[in-house]
């Protein structure tokens, strides 16, 4: 039997860790492999993720091999083979968007750095902490040595969402729904493409067959989700974005279906016109913990249109944090 896995979390303190460590713990990552959970949080939250670790504790879980936490990251990603940066500043009142930017700016700058120094050689990063993309584009751009295809963000609760709107339209599973695609930045310039993804084998598109459905429900459902979800909830949602956390780190390493593909923000080589260098959502196939952005696939004006504004927006947060000196 092999060694533990070891999986940071950092802001595992928080909402959506609250729900992440557990499923982590009960096999919903690497079933029956046991994890090594390293749990990053800033100092003042560290009380409350004892509370969090005795509640693990409480869960007697098989397969977890033990838990360690603290606020410094050189000691929290020692030796890491997966790290999930959950951890970021939200939008505090009368935050600037440059504000929000320098804050975030300034965790995922060390975090990278600190990945640097002390991960495993196989270490995979995942960003879920918003702006997910550009913070992933900042710890990527600080952590030298790591290979830049070990850097993704998370736009798999998207991916997820849009397989669920699509599942309720038609009538379908949502285990019928394959080859959906969510392009660009995690944000509401998100842009799901039905034009691609299958119904039972049957194109999307062509099946709903209903472009104002498409363009007035669809899109705009799924891209505002999170909005939707904080004013019924009154909370963002948690336990969805740790699901979707989860779905993509397991199919990151183990490897995605056959025939089909998933949603993942990775760095572009200029695949589909997308600026080289930026952090964005592409179809990809995984395999032995390496990802592929599927390539060849067909897009229409209208495709070429919402992809060419979510990527200006990825284009523009990049400037950004250039100019505030982050990357
Ligand atoms: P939360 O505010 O409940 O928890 C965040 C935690 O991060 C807090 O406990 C905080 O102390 C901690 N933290 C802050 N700075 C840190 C640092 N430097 N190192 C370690 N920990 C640090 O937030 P929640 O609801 O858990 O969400 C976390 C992030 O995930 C947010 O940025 C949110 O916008 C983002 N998110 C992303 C989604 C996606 O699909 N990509 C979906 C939902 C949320």
């Amino acid at each position: 039997t092999s060694a533990p896995l070891k999986v940071a979390v950092t802001g595992a303190a928080g909402q959506i860790g609250y729900s992440l460590l557990f499923r982590l713990a009960s096999g919903a990552l690497a079933a029956d492999r046991q994890i090594q959970l390293q749990l990053l949080e800033i100092e003042p939250a560290l009380k409350a993720l004892e509370g969090v670790v005795m509640e693990l504790d409480d869960c007697a879980f098989p397969n977890l091999a033990g838990v360690e936490i603290g606020s410094d990251p050189e000691k929290i990603f020692d030796g890491v083979n997966l790290a999930l940066l959950v951890g970021a500043r939200p939008r505090g009142p009368g935050m600037e968007r440059s504000d929000l930017l320098s804050a975030n700016g300034a965790i995922f700058t060390a975090q990278g750095k600190a990945l640097n120094k002390v991960a495993a050689d196989d270490v995979r990063i995942g960003v879920t902490g918003n702006p997910a993309n550009t913070n992933a584009l900042i710890a990527m751009t600080n952590a030298p040595d790591i290979p830049d295809e070990r850097f993704s963000a998370l736009t798999r609760l998207d991916h997820n969402r849009a397989i669920s709107q699509l599942a309720a339209k038609t009538g379908a599973a949502v285990t019928d729904i394959t080859h959906m695609t969510i392009w660009g930045n995690h944000s509401a310039t998100q842009y799901p493409d039905l034009f691609n993804a299958q119904v039972k084998g049957q194109n999307a598109a062509e099946l709903v067959n209903d472009q104002e459905w498409l363009e007035s429900t669809f899109i705009p459902t799924v891209a505002k989700r999170g909005a939707a979800i904080i004013e019924a909830r009154g909370s963002s949602s948690a336990a969805s974005a740790a699901s979707a956390t989860i779905d993509a780190a397991r199919d990151w390493l183990f490897g995605t279906p056959e025939g089909d593909w998933v949603s993942m923000a990775v760095k572009s080589s200029g695949e589909y016109g997308v600026a080289e260098g930026l952090i964005s959502s592409f179809p990809v196939t995984t395999s032995g913990g390496d990802w592929t952005i599927v390539e060849g696939l067909e897009v229409s004006d209208f495709s070429r249109g919402k992809i060419d504004a979510t990527v200006a927006e990825l284009a523009d947060e990049r400037k950004a944090v250039t100019e505030l000196g982050l990357i």
